[in-house]
């Protein structure tokens, strides 16, 4: 049988067999978990996966550089560089702003402004490249600093913001950008739980000089199990990162600038101390290899085409979550955003208020008795973890919202996999708890 046709046959295949898959997984309440969150994707992924297997080839390509120009275009970033992780694109950031490589670079032992509700690699980036991170608290509701707390964080040898629109609730960036500029900071968003956010109808992820995204499948969209990207607003940094990301290599060409055989154009027009040297080992900083391979691109590109709907069903799970947990306000802090943002929220949070009569592990376990996954605001507050223990840091003020993360807040899931059907067992799942305590509070 010809090629082509055999491949058409595997396609079908794909398809019937992904058919079967769903039929399986229809949602029975009480039998079936309900997922805080987890990949979703159609039988188009199985396709772009499999045709890049038969391919044969595995290392990143030119599935690679289309999936990163399709996402500067979706962003609105200058370029984008995809990584294995979004921890490796957080790393990154920070190595490529404090490299000799980079001419407005910050120098070593600066101070960098976070949130102390943040998760652990964004902080550990800051640490792990020399650079001092200075804790800001949040608020509650938002999970983000305000601004007043940003300004309060400044010192004379601040240099940067890494600020995560967590939970992928916008930042107030037009306030962010303008103190910013007024005290020379470079600005770095951590967008890896915010694909799709909009903050004044601008994508998140397009307004710092540089920008993380994660594609775990625990995010918006993945890119088969791990994944990430650098949205990269400052063009002198593109090369930066690539030579970081790429072993510390000196090599930029794309796949498609490369000729018929894969080799770059430029491989022999360099040269170290006279000696000709092939461009492929010049070495123009100590670098990482942080790539993902071609396969996750592939998979990536076809979770981008299906995003618009997958974010609309979060947006829809978000509210429809949102009108049933106003009944309960005595009870929670719920979710809120800022008047000009438009979150594409990664899952719907709760921080249940003071002097109520049940705690978090009494809620949170009998949700997961009901089979109902819960997560907590990753590190809550990360000065509190043992991780922090033997590292230099610094905190503005006190991280009393912070702490009520640590201890009070939780989150359950609002992904396109959450159905109408689940959403109606979550809610009388959550009655039956709170009806009891609503009476008593
Ligand atoms: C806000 C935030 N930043 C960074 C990361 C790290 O991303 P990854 O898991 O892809 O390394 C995560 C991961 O869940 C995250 O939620």
């Amino acid at each position: 049988m010809k090629k082509h046709l055999l491949k058409n046959k595997v396609h079908k295949l794909l398809r019937q067999y992904y058919k079967i898959t769903q039929l399986e997984k229809k949602f029975i309440p009480g039998k079936h978990k309900v997922r805080y969150s987890g990949s979703f994707y159609g039988s188009e992924e199985l396709i772009q996966m499999t045709d890049t297997m038969l391919g044969g080839w595995f290392g990143l390509g030119i599935k690679g550089d289309m999936l990163e120009k399709a996402l500067s275009l979706y962003i609105g970033s200058n370029s984008t560089l995809l990584t294995n992780s979004g921890s490796s694109a957080s790393l990154l950031c920070m190595a490529s702003i404090t490299s000799d490589l980079y001419s407005d670079r910050i120098e070593k032992g600066a101070e960098i402004i976070t949130p102390a509700c943040t998760f652990a690699t964004t902080a550990a980036a800051i640490v792990h490249m020399g650079m001092t991170p200075v804790f800001t608290d949040i608020d509650l509701g938002t999970y983000n600093p305000n601004i007043q707390m940003i300004e309060e964080a400044i010192t004379p040898i601040t240099r940067a913001i890494f600020i995560p629109h967590t939970l992928g609730n916008p930042n107030e960036m037009e306030k962010i950008m303008k103190v910013a500029q007024k005290h020379k900071l470079l600005v770095i968003e951590d967008n890896c739980d915010a694909l799709g956010s909009e903050y004044d109808g601008k994508k998140t992820g397009s307004f710092g000089i540089l920008a993380t995204c994660s594609f775990y499948p625990a995010h918006h969209i993945t890119m088969a199990g791990e994944g990430g990207a650098v949205f990269i607003n400052d063009p002198r940094l593109h090369r930066v990162i690539l030579s970081f990301r790429n072993w510390g290599r000196g090599c930029w060409c794309t796949s498609l600038e490369k000729d018929r055989n894969g080799a770059c154009r430029n491989r022999f027009n360099f040269k170290i101390d006279d000696i000709p040297i092939d461009h492929k080992y010049l070495f123009l900083t100590l670098g990482f290899n942080l790539k993902p391979v071609e396969i996750q691109a592939a998979m990536g590109l076809a979770q981008l085409h299906r995003f618009p709907t997958m974010a609309s069903a979060r947006r829809r799970n978000f509210a429809q979550l949102l009108r049933f947990f106003k009944t309960y306000e005595n009870l929670f802090i719920l979710p809120r955003s800022l008047p000009k943002a438009n979150p594409c929220w990664f899952s719907f949070p709760l921080t249940i208020r003071d002097k109520v009569t049940f705690t978090r592990s009494q809620i949170t376990q009998y949700l997961e008795r009901h089979l109902i996954e819960t997560r907590t605001v990753f590190a809550g507050n990360i000065v509190r973890q043992p991780a922090l223990r033997r590292v230099k840091y610094k905190i503005s003020n006190l991280l009393t919202n912070s702490d009520k993360v640590l201890k009070d807040t939780f989150f359950i899931g609002i992904g396109p996999h959450i159905t109408y059907s689940h959403l109606q067992y979550i809610q009388e799942t959550f009655d039956a708890f709170l009806s009891r305590h609503s009476r008593s509070n």
